[in-house]
């Protein structure tokens, strides 16, 4: 099932009321045009949609690619004049949202694999990159990058990508409105950042912890050029993900360094809890 294409900006724009929205048909990576876009009048809470990205990028490096017209690809600038978030509980926070607004708006349910990609029976349905800078001393701004694959039919996966990824289409019976899952991502958000963060973040970790992909589950993963494996048993307040290590021991991994591994990159070895 597919919708009829395009996102409907002047919906999306009708559904919030004093907030930016730039639109763009294709653009190097929507998180690069929120950051220059920083100076601007009103630019806090300012979101970037694009059709298409030519430099669209992932965590850890990685290239993030997606079909003109195929996904949400979409940035949200945020000036956090008192320092009160962490970038890895904005990563958190942007992981729970869009799983939030996925089900509200399509009913695909999705799991958050540790940080904060999107799965979907396994397979990769979307990702989260939050990057920050310092403005001044006790201020930072963030950009929450957040890529939703959508229309992309089976045969549009190709390489590693045919056994890995997925797609809103793939996944539902119903037709896909992107509008509407931009909507209601950036609806879920807003609820959390509306918050005192003080409040907010044991509620956002266990939000967090009840859509991820179960603790119990075995890992393994690469940290500064080591391999680790071991059985996942917690979040800390870190964000970083705790570990009991096969070898003994508990350890938590802060997600900057850290990427879980499948046998050739999905990262999952068994759910064996014991
Ligand atoms: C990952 O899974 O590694 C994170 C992928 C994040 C992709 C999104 S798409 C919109 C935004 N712009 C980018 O260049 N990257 C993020």
């Amino acid at each position: 099932m597919t919708d009829s294409g395009e996102l409907s900006i002047e919906r999306i724009r009708s559904a919030f009321v004093g907030r930016r929205f730039a639109y763009l048909e294709s653009t190097d990576s929507t998180n690069d045009e929120a950051w220059c876009r920083i100076g601007e009048a009103r630019s806090n809470g300012l979101v970037v949609l694009a059709e298409h990205q030519s430099k669209g990028r992932g965590r850890m490096g990685r290239s993030w690619q997606s079909p003109r017209g195929a996904g949400v690809l979409m940035s949200v600038l945020l000036l956090d004049a008192y320092d009160k978030w962490r970038g890895e509980e904005l990563a958190l926070l942007a992981a729970v949202a869009a799983c939030d607004g996925v089900r509200t708006s399509t009913g695909v349910d999705p799991r958050i694999k540790w940080p904060n990609d999107l799965l979907v029976n396994g397979l990769k349905l979307g990702g989260i990159l939050v990057e920050s800078r310092i403005m001044q001393p006790g201020s930072r701004a963030y950009v929450i990058g957040i890529g939703i694959n959508c229309l992309q039919p089976r045969g549009l996966f190709v390489g590693g990508l045919a056994e890995s990824a997925t797609s809103l289409d793939l996944e539902s019976d119903r037709a896909i409105d992107r509008s509407a899952v931009v909507i209601e991502i950036l609806r879920a958000m807003d609820q959390w950042l509306a918050s005192d963060p003080r409040d907010a973040k044991p509620d956002l970790r266990d939000a967090w912890l009840s859509r991820c992909e179960p603790m119990g589950m075995r890992v393994r993963l690469r940290h500064r050029g080591s391999i680790y494996t071991g059985t996942m048993i917690d979040i800390d307040p870190r964000a970083a993900l705790v570990l009991e290590l096969d070898g003994g021991g508990r350890r938590a991994f802060e997600a900057a360094d850290t990427t879980i591994l499948d046998d050739e990159e999905t990262g999952l070895l068994d759910r064996d809890s014991s």
